[in-house]
């Protein structure tokens, strides 16, 4: 059986309309024109950074120039006019625009580009634990540095399920918790846009082995006793009846 419950926490705003590019640090970015592009002797093209910081010019019939701030960093390949930038890093986070510019200027591409490291692994520890002879209550909390969630779970025998939330907390943008369980071991994922890393605890090792086995042992000594004594009273019946006999 598997219960698969997810608890959710998400604090990424995303402005309307303006697409999003999230790019894991350290990678590439490739940016592309959102229609095709013509250059003529009158028209040029610039990708742009945060609105006043040109990254790179094509002119007709010539190579592209990259700017000195973008020099060995950034690329421009035709016959698209795509742009790429290497390695990424944090300060790269912000607007790109490319622009064609005649007697008037037009925008062929707009996006908002997020440099995102990838996420640590989340801890999930065991909070509570509360456990009879036939039924088990746990309380786990994953967290990150910047924010956690707890929640319980129950186990009854060998079945277990997740009894409801506790507590949700978001302090993190971009970044997610999800706790979840799937057959008796409990998963909390931490993601964001570009990476997720999980961490998992088998609820086994804190519930199921006192009270199964107990059970378990208890009936088979039931059992077992139950036999000997019914095996015990017809051997004593037999040869009582054989004594008999010979009397
Ligand atoms: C533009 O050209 C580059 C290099 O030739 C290529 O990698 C990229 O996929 C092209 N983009 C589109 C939208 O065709
Ligand atoms: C670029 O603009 C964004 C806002 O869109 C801002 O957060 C970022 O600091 C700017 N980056 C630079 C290097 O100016
Ligand atoms: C676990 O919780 C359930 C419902 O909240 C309760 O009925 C049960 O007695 C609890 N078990 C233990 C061992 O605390
Ligand atoms: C409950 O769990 C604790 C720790 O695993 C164990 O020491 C204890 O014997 C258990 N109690 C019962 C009633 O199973
Ligand atoms: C969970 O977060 C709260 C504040 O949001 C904090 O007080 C608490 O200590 C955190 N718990 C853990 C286990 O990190
Ligand atoms: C963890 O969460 C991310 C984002 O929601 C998802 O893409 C990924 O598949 C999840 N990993 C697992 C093992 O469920
Ligand atoms: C999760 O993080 C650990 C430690 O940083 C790392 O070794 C592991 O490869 C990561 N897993 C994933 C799926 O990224």
């Amino acid at each position: 059986m598997i219960f698969f419950v997810i608890l959710v926490l998400l604090s990424c705003t995303e402005a309307e309309g303006l697409q999003h590019v999230f790019v894991l640090h350290g990678k590439d970015l490739h940016l592309d024109t959102e229609k095709p592009v013509k250059l003529d002797e009158h028209t040029d093209l610039f990708w742009r950074f945060n609105s006043s910081n040109n990254i790179a010019k094509c002119v007709f019939n010539n190579d592209p120039v990259v700017y000195k701030k973008y020099a060995g960093r950034a690329e421009v390949f035709g016959p698209n006019y795509s742009l790429k930038l290497k390695k990424v890093q944090h300060s790269d986070s912000g607007d790109y625009t490319a622009v064609v510019v005649s007697e008037l200027e037009q925008r062929v591409a707009e996006c908002k580009v997020i440099v995102q490291d990838s996420v640590t692994p989340a801890q999930l520890t065991v909070e509570s634990v509360s456990n009879s002879s036939d039924s088990c209550n746990l309380t786990v909390t994953c967290s990150t540095v910047d924010f956690n969630i707890s929640s319980s779970f129950r186990c009854d025998g060998k079945i277990c399920s997740h009894a409801g939330e506790k507590d949700l907390k978001a302090t993190k943008k971009c970044s997610s918790l999800s706790v979840y369980l799937q057959q008796d071991t409990i998963f909390c994922n931490h993601s964001n846009k570009v990476s997720w890393n999980q961490t998992m605890k088998v609820l086994k090792s804190y519930c199921e082995t006192e009270t199964g086995i107990s059970i378990c042992v208890v009936k088979t000594v039931v059992f077992s006793v139950g036999l000997i004594i019914m095996v015990i009273a017809v051997i004593s019946v037999h040869i009582m009846e054989k004594i008999k006999k010979r009397k």
